[in-house]
């Protein structure tokens, strides 16, 4: 996808706009199937919190993939997309008894991540498949935000109470078919992958009927050009031999899934937008933008530097320009960033848009959600119309006061 193209959609679909290269979420699912082909079961379950349009969806379906979800609209998401029941992992945190039966009774593989629910859980439905995932307690991933396998962090259980764990287990006999862990995002060092690997493996010895391993994601994608990434081909080489002679140890092949979300759609997404004023201060230049952190919140929530583009003037002079939104807070998408001169009415393109992107936006300040484009073999196919003001309204109820005359 080249500039003229982004150019050409943002035209056509207007502004704000997001756009994903369908092209390059194959080839990173592909990437990594290839970095991990010496295990003989491999499952890419994908993150679809990362980014959940139908189209999306479908398009990963078509190459093999499932889904990793979190709430039962996710998996109502992923049935409506053409997934079966039994590519789905629901992967819930503190989420109700009752939510977790009713994506049980839809036939998806479940991963509970607390012993309350899990002694409840086993107590009434002993003979259904279930996933536990551990907290290993390693410090990985890129922010306190998204760091979430450390001794402070809400999610999984605590591999210090994995005795606490296997008694419950042999108490209400349930069937424990795979444990799972995930400690964070955007994490740079392999050995991080490899040492929680090992505390996955000895959590495993405890149960005999495992048929998966779930190793999580959390891999690192580059921000910019020459940026630090997960070495996945590295990774995939230790990480597939170590699996394998686990599996010889545990004397089953088990399957070894991965739930990444960035990993694939992060540099697929670009948003494009454009600039409706130039504000000269004492201090700066601002490039005010025709959107905010209604509709890209990660620079604001996580501090992340999506990489700004003017496709508009690709090879103007680079000058100084802080990029804010619309929003009625201070909305900063960047500092004192380098960029080709802007004119009002240029497009910025923000790269790493894919994930947590669109699927963060809101209505704040009453504004409308963008549309979303697919580029596909060699076109944009609009996947998601923006929004109208009928959107806004729609399931909004008038008090019945007396007409005013
Ligand atoms: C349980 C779980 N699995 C997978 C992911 C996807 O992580 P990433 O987008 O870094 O690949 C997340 C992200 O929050 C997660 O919480």
């Amino acid at each position: 996808m080249q500039s003229k193209d982004l150019l050409q959609l943002a035209e056509q679909f207007g502004s704000p706009l997001y756009v994903y290269d369908a092209e390059k979420i194959k080839s990173q699912y592909n990437r990594l199937t290839k970095a991990f082909s010496k295990v003989e079961k491999l499952r890419i379950n994908y993150a679809m919190k990362a980014l959940s349009n139908v189209a999306i969806l479908e398009l990963l379906r078509d190459m093999g993939s499932g889904l990793d979800t979190v709430s039962i609209q996710e998996v109502l998401l992923g049935l409506h997309a053409g997934y079966s029941p039994e590519k789905i992992f629901y992967t819930p945190n503190g989420v109700s008894l009752e939510e977790i039966e009713e994506v049980n009774a839809m036939g998806v593989q479940i991963n509970i991540d607390n012993l309350s629910i899990l002694e409840q859980f086993g107590a009434k439905h002993p003979n259904v498949p279930v996933c536990i995932r551990i907290n290993p307690h390693v410090m990985a991933g890129g922010n306190t935000n998204i760091s979430v396998g450390h001794i402070d962090s809400k999610f999984g259980i605590s591999i210090h109470q994995l005795p606490h764990l296997v008694r419950i287990v042999e108490n209400t006999k349930m069937n424990i078919v795979g444990i799972h862990m995930h400690t964070g995002s955007d994490i740079l060092d392999i050995e991080v992958f490899l040492y929680a690997a090992e505390i996955l493996f000895d959590a495993a010895r405890n149960f005999k009927n495992l048929e998966f391993l779930d190793f999580g994601s959390g891999f690192k994608v580059p921000y910019k050009k020459d940026d630090i990434e997960t070495d996945i081909e590295e990774l995939g080489k230790k990480l597939s031999k170590r699996f394998n002679a686990f599996c010889t140890e545990y004397g089953k092949e088990l399957t070894l899934i991965f739930e990444p979300g960035k990993f694939l759609v992060s540099e697929a997404g670009q948003f494009l937008v454009k600039v409706n004023v130039i504000k000269q201060t004492t201090s700066t230049v601002f490039a005010g933008i025709d959107s905010g952190f209604n509709h890209l919140i990660r620079p604001m929530l996580y501090g992340s530097q999506h990489h700004i583009e003017n496709i508009s003037n690709p090879k103007g002079k680079e000058r100084f320009y802080s990029v804010v939104g619309y929003i009625c807070e201070t909305d900063t998408f960047a500092n004192n960033r380098r960029i080709p001169e802007i004119k009002e009415g240029d497009i910025l393109s923000f790269r790493n848009a894919g994930a947590y992107c669109y699927s963060m936006a809101s209505n704040y300040n009453s504004r409308y959600k963008p549309a979303e484009v697919l580029w596909f073999e060699g076109q944009g196919h609009l996947i998601r119309a923006h929004e109208t003001f009928e959107d806004l309204i729609k399931n909004q109820i008038s008090l019945p006061l007396p007409a005013k005359v």
